[in-house]
């Protein structure tokens, strides 16, 4: 399995949270990831998921998505999960993927329910439902909110019953997210770090290899094959 966060698409040109050029640098999180926040100002908040979603938009995969893909062909289970809420993973085309924090192109109304989905959402220029007149929230998972019950129990299975988990992109200090590598090892699993940095789980890792997911990862795929080969000779 893999556990990605934002680093895997910093690669498609999304910026990432933490680190020099991290969102959470130049703009406040309790301003913008936060339901109090939401109902001072829907108008800011709204604007700001627009514009993100704009940005993921226009993104395309990038080599470490399209690895993670060809990865499950490799084995006869393998699930992303996935701290972002930018569905590059779907769109490079994997199949299993859990999605802790939501995901940025899924709004619904708070009011009555009612789901505005995709890039229809954004036409219609409006933050209040049209059914209602209640805000649409996007249906993400901001500061102090509940992971959905259903992703969060899937990821729960899948680490403790994985092999090897592959840790992508991600600083590994947003809870519970970062406590699914501990479960992993728990269970006798392996932890594979790839970051361009260190992070508090590298000492931790079984392996921790520092550089941009989209090579490592590849070659991590061209190695498994090629000893694949190698075994069958
Ligand atoms: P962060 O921004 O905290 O961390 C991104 C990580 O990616 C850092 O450790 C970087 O060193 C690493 N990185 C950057 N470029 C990379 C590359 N090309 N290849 C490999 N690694 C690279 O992002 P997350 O860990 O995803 O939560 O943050 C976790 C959560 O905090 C997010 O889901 C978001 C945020 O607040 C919510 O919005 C609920």
């Amino acid at each position: 399995m893999a556990l990605t966060g934002a680093g895997i698409s910093a690669e498609s040109g999304i910026p990432t949270f933490r680190g020099t050029d991290g969102i959470w640098n130049k703009l406040k999180p309790e301003e913008l990831a936060d339901f109090g926040a939401f109902l001072r100002n829907p108008e800011l908040v709204s604007e700001w998921y627009k514009h993100r979603r704009q940005v993921t938009r226009v993104a395309k995969p990038n080599g470490a998505h399209l690895a993670l893909v060809e990865m499950a062909t490799l084995f006869p289970i393998f699930a992303v999960i996935t701290q972002n809420i930018d569905n590059l993973h779907e769109r490079a085309g994997s199949e299993t993927v859990i999605e802790l924090h939501g995901n940025i192109e899924r709004n619904y109304c708070l009011g009555c329910g009612k789901r505005y989905d995709g890039e229809e959402f954004d036409k219609n220029g409006s933050f209040k439902c049209n059914e209602c007149g209640g805000l649409i929230r996007p249906d993400i998972v901001w500061f102090g909110e509940m992971l959905p019950t259903d992703q969060w129990n899937a990821a729960e299975a899948a680490a403790s019953e994985a092999d090897i988990m592959f840790v992508v992109g991600t600083s590994a200090v947003v809870y519970p997210a970062a406590n699914l590598p501990m479960t992993v090892k728990r269970n006798s699993g392996k932890i594979v770090e790839i970051n361009t940095e260190e992070t508090p789980l590298s000492e931790f890792a079984d392996v921790s290899i520092q550089g941009p997911a989209s090579e490592v990862l590849s070659e991590i795929v061209n190695g498994i094959k090629e000893f694949r080969r190698d075994a069958k000779k």
